[in-house]
């Protein structure tokens, strides 16, 4: 197999994007347009991968990290201006070069492999990925001879009106022979339009020279969407998530309805889990299998474990184990554990806490700062009291505990193992073990006090 090389360009500001964000940092699915480009590319058997970097240099950099190497690209004078910088890195090689630009994150590895596979086969010296599509304007038209062979790429803004009716487009990617390239981009011009020094020209002057210059077109023309405004952002994301969804429905998860299940490319979810509309599962969650959740949860950096359900709740940056039953309307913030068996009711706040084997807050408490043992229960409306406005105090509540109902447990303090807190206590001292803990106002009956108060008609 010969040396393969890619270029993925990624110095543009996107200024269509209007946005702070440099335009290949945006997400698409929770990943950034430009880690899609080099996460699929990188199942390719690359020797080396160039990243032309200029707007946001650092950012894509940072976030690219030692996947890539990094060419600078410090004026964007245009996309063959962008490979050039890749010049000192590459010239010379023998071998097939890559190119992709990095706000195309939906081409998928298997068909930038199979326009090598044409590119090696027809012994080309430029291949162009091709697609055809309805709605053409703003992508470079593909010219073909009377023939049917590729003559030239023409941009948008310099076709004629004949020239735009044409439905091929270039997807900007393309396979070129590596010396052919950085030779024929030495010969590119500025004189067009834009006053840009354009990529898609080494295809004519290639063809000039007589070489062979061809095309594959691909027919999943939604592959091929180039993301140069939020509209066309919103359509990546809509394509990328059906592909996602369809991926994990494929590998035995139920989706009760694709349309409305927001899953970042990242996450993974474990056979017969079932998962209800409104759900986002965000960031590297891993979820076990036969779980249910949804409708209407929001799970960000969780690992959960098997046949745990989480319905209506949000729970961020959590371990959360099997057989844990979490909500309706339950918040887990970051930093929690929650140990298998577990309940979590409804309305329950549970933050930088850990949550130990078999233990239930049913309903309206917030444990905050806490170690809570094995076999716990936390009645309706209690609290871990962990602020006092400057700092945050541990609450430890030992195995076998029972917190009555609305108790307000002050920390620092440690309930010991097997204690009894009353309902309606204030809890500010430790408890010993086994021991019931009182905390309240002791009640006293008037007997026939309303009478006398006059208060009764
Ligand atoms: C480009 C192609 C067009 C193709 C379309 C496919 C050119 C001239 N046109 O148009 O034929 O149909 O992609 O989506 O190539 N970039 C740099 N440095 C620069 C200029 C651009 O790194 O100096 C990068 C951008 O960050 C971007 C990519 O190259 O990731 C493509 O540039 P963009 O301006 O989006 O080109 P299009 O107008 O979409
Ligand atoms: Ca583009």
């Amino acid at each position: 197999m010969p040396n393969r090389y890619a270029v993925i360009l990624a110095a543009g500001q996107g200024t269509r994007m209007k946005s702070k964000l440099y335009k290949v940092l945006h997400p698409v699915c929770g990943k950034p347009m430009v880690q899609h480009v080099v996460d699929h590319i990188s199942k390719l058997n690359i020797q080396e991968i160039v990243t032309i970097i200029g707007h946001g240099a650092e950012m894509v950099q940072a976030q690219l990290g030692d996947k890539s190497l990094y060419a600078l690209q410090n004026e964007q004078l245009g996309t063959a201006h962008a490979v050039m910088q890749a010049q000192k890195m590459l010239e010379g090689k023998d071998g097939i070069t890559i190119v992709v630009c990095g706000d195309t994150p939906l081409i998928k590895a298997e068909t930038m492999e199979a326009l090598f596979k044409h590119h090696e086969n027809l012994s080309a010296k430029a291949t162009i990925l091709t697609a055809t599509i309805d709605n053409p304007t703003g992508y470079g038209r593909i010219i073909r001879s009377a023939e049917g062979l590729v003559e030239k790429i023409v941009e948008h803004k310099d076709a004629s009106e004949a020239e735009r009716k044409i439905n091929e487009i270039n997807t900007g990617t393309y396979c070129f022979d590596n010396q052919a390239l950085f030779e024929a981009l030495k010969r590119v011009s500025n004189d067009n339009v834009q006053g840009e020094y354009y990529l898609p020209d080494v295809i004519e002057i290639l063809k000039k020279q007589g070489e062979v210059v061809t095309a594959y077109q691909t027919d999943e023309f939604e592959e091929t969407l180039g993301v140069n405004d939020r509209v066309a952002l919103a359509e990546a994301e809509r394509i990328m998530r059906l592909r996602i969804n369809e991926a994990h429905m494929r590998n035995g998860v139920t989706i009760i309805d694709p349309a409305n299940t927001y899953i970042e490319a990242d996450v993974e979810i474990g056979q017969d889990t079932v998962i209800y509309p409104g759900t986002m599962i965000k960031g590297q969650t891993t979820i076990g299998t036969e779980c249910v959740i949804g409708p209407n949860s929001e799970i960000d950096t969780c690992e959960v474990g098997n046949e745990t359900v989480i319905r209506q709740s949000a729970a961020f940056n959590s371990s959360i184990g099997s057989h844990v039953n979490i909500g309706p309307f339950a918040h887990i913030r970051p930093d929690s554990t929650i140990l298998d068996d577990v309940k979590i009711g409804n309305f329950v706040e549970i933050k930088k806490a850990v949550f130990g084997k078999g233990s239930k807050a049913s309903h309206l408490s917030y444990i905050g700062d806490a170690e809570v043992g094995s076999d716990v229960n936390i009645g309706c409306g209690s609290i871990t009291v962990n602020y006092d406005g400057k700092n945050k105090y541990l609450t430890k509540i030992e195995d076998g505990v029972f917190i009555g109902c609305n108790s307000n447990l002050v920390a620092p303090v440690t309930i010991k193992k097997g204690s009894y807190v009353a309902a309606g206590s204030t809890i500010t001292k430790n408890v010993p073990e086994d021991a019931l803990a009182i905390a309240r106002a002791k009640q006293m009956n008037k007997e026939g006090y309303v009478q006398k108060l006059n208060l009764k008609k």
